[in-house]
């Protein structure tokens, strides 16, 4: 028995210092070693046939540890599709055949689904964009200094990554003017992907998602409006909510309005102290908006909102860092899986 582990050390010395280790297998040493089981009684032969095969497995992974020792040295090229140490034993990953989906797709199709059963066309909004959308035809005059709250992402050529999906709603209003004209309405949320240069912390994050509504008809009013947001916010949490309005200003609305609900029980929320959560930006469309679409303010009017997706997520997970989710972390995603 002695034997064998001196012999088991001296060849995992030889092999991990070999160019050829897997030829060390063939050393005589080794099948003297093998050859002693036939000679001994058959009450010792089963502990020796033991000990003979943890060497066995030994040597093994000494060659395999060596042989990728050796390729890794002379290979240059990276592999890409490796994303942890091979060498360094089985990690706790995902398995490719068992990704899951991301929670914001998760609940972006939540709130599709939501808008969708509430007779609203969901599209999704672009993620570049020119000034003329992100600006101009939302009556943001030139130099006006509501363009500097946007933080605008901008490329040489001029182009921008959208700070908002109100980029949309020019898109939207010229889309469905033939809707309108035939006696219609327009009604379509729009979702997608917004950027902002800012500062980042745990409610500011450079890449995050908005969702905009737009509804246009020949009757539409505060009161529809206040009540389809409602009506959404009440589907998403699965209870009633308490709101609250409050004026703000956008230059693409008029009146505009912060639309906030108050924290439920179910989510943190406490009787005593009442907590507003602000949630996105609202107010009937404003005549120039509507005029740069080609649309009559004199015989139609329209509403539309917009707020992030991410907070709404946030708030019904509990997530306290907005930052987790483009972090790629597995510990957050598999919460979700
Ligand atoms: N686009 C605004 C923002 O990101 C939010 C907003 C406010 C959208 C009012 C609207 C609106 O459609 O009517 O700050």
């Amino acid at each position: 028995m002695q034997n064998i582990d001196e012999i088991g050390k001296q060849l995992i010395t030889q092999i991990a210092g070999s160019d050829s280790p897997r030829d060390v297998l063939k050393a005589p040493e080794l099948k003297q070693l093998y050859g002693v089981i036939k000679t001994l009684p058959s009450g010792q032969r089963a502990v020796y046939g033991k000990r003979i095969n943890e060497l066995k497995i030994a040597l093994e992974s000494a060659v395999n540890a060596r042989e990728s020792e050796l390729e890794s040295a002379t290979v240059e090229s990276l592999d890409i599709t490796a994303p942890w140490d091979v060498n360094s034993g089985p990690q706790n990953l995902l398995l490719t055949e068992n990704g899951s989906q991301h929670p914001l797709t998760k609940e972006i199709e939540n709130v599709s689904d939501i808008f969708t059963r509430m007779g609203f066309e969901v599209i999704e909004s672009r993620q570049i964009d020119d000034d003329h959308h992100m600006f101009g035809t939302l009556n943001f005059p030139d130099n006006h200094p509501a363009r500097d709250g946007y933080d605008t992402f901008r490329t040489e050529e001029g182009f921008i990554a959208p700070a908002h999906t109100s980029t949309m709603q020019n898109r939207i209003l010229q889309d469905g003017k033939k809707k309108l004209e035939s006696g219609g309405q327009i009604g379509v949320v729009a979702i997608g992907r917004c950027f902002r240069n800012e500062d980042l912390d745990a409610t500011h994050e450079h890449t995050f998602h908005q969702c905009e509504g737009v509804f246009v008809s020949e009757t539409a009013t505060l009161g529809q409006m206040l009540g389809t947001l409602r009506s959404f916010f009440e589907a998403y949490y699965g209870q009633s909510l308490n709101i609250r309005t409050q004026p703000s200003y956008f230059p693409f609305v008029e009146p505009g309005l912060e639309f906030a609900i108050e924290k439920p029980a179910s989510l943190g929320g406490s009787s005593k102290d009442k907590e507003w959560l602000e949630m996105l930006g609202c107010g009937m469309i404003h005549p120039n908006v509507l005029i740069a679409a080609g649309i009559d303010p004199k015989k139609y009017r329209g509403f539309a909102w917009g707020g992030g997706i991410e907070r709404l997520v946030m708030l019904k997970y509990g997530i306290e860092d907005i930052r987790h989710f483009e972090s790629g972390k597995l510990q957050f995603l598999r919460e979700f899986a």
